[in-house]
């Protein structure tokens, strides 16, 4: 599909000088990355500094998490409008770290989901399954019950502004990437599910495949007819990788 996503989520990896040298180094490489909008997702203390140094670029911002409230008594959160302060496009919702560790229930993620919309931010929700539930056949039937929270929530009409990333727990972090065979087969289960209830919304959406994509392995994934693009972790933190898989995208 034309217009691929290559996003790059940071995770709790920074420091203000890795930071200046990873975006001098996008910077610098940007112009070669032809078929793919690039997207940085870096930890809310540095969004000031992104903001500054990717001025006058045409890559994007987004943040990891987001709370779903406005404003107020919610200690240790951030807002949707605080983070548009810094010129942020996109947020991550239901990451599975954010589902494991911090106990993210559907329910929650939709509400992020609705309220980034609510921002005229995009959500990017992130849906997967575990290793247990991949070798018990359970696959579909647990990314498609993640994303019906949400059509539940939102409506099928919601996806008009909305990406999804389907990231395979077991492959996150671990070297294993799922085969491009593996990838197209769930991302072609989650564009129908969306389109049993949004059909038009279902044929533009992007859907990004995340889960130790690298140089070497991201060529294969976006060639599949419905792979729109990455969410890189590991390789993201690396200008060199994470162009090189920008320029992956044809
Ligand atoms: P890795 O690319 O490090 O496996 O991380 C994937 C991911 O979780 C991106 O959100």
């Amino acid at each position: 599909m034309a217009g691929m996503i290559v996003a790059g989520n940071w995770k709790m990896n920074a420091s203000k000088n890795t930071v200046t040298l990873l975006l001098n180094g996008l910077k610098q490489g940007e112009a070669k990355v032809a078929n793919a909008e690039l997207v940085v997702f870096p930890p809310f203390p540095y969004l000031a500094q992104v903001q500054m140094e990717l001025s006058g670029t045409n890559i994007r911002i987004g943040v990891q998490n987001i709370c779903a409230a406005d404003k107020g008594a919610y200690t240790g959160e951030v807002s949707l409008a605080m983070a548009k302060e810094f010129g942020v496009s996109y947020a991550l919702v239901g990451h599975s770290e954010r589902r494991a560790l911090y106990a993210e229930s559907d329910a929650q993620v939709a509400a992020k989901y609705i309220a980034t919309q609510a921002a005229q931010l995009t959500p990017i929700l992130c849906v997967g399954e575990t290793l247990e539930q991949r070798e018990k056949g359970l696959t579909l039937s647990v990314v498609t019950t993640q994303i019906q929270a949400v059509i539940d929530a939102a409506g099928g009409a919601s996806f008009t502004n909305a990406v999804i990333a389907y990231e395979p727990v077991w492959a996150i972090g671990t070297g294993l990437t799922a085969t491009p065979q593996q990838a197209q087969e769930v991302h072609q289960a989650i564009r129908a599910h969306v389109a049993s209830v949004a059909p038009q919304q279902a044929a533009s959406l992007k859907i990004l495949y995340g889960g130790s994509v690298t140089a070497a392995s991201a060529e294969e994934l976006f060639a599949q007819a419905d792979i729109d693009g990455g969410l890189v972790g590991g390789a993201s933190l690396q200008a060199e990788s994470f162009l090189a898989i920008g320029q992956s995208a044809k």
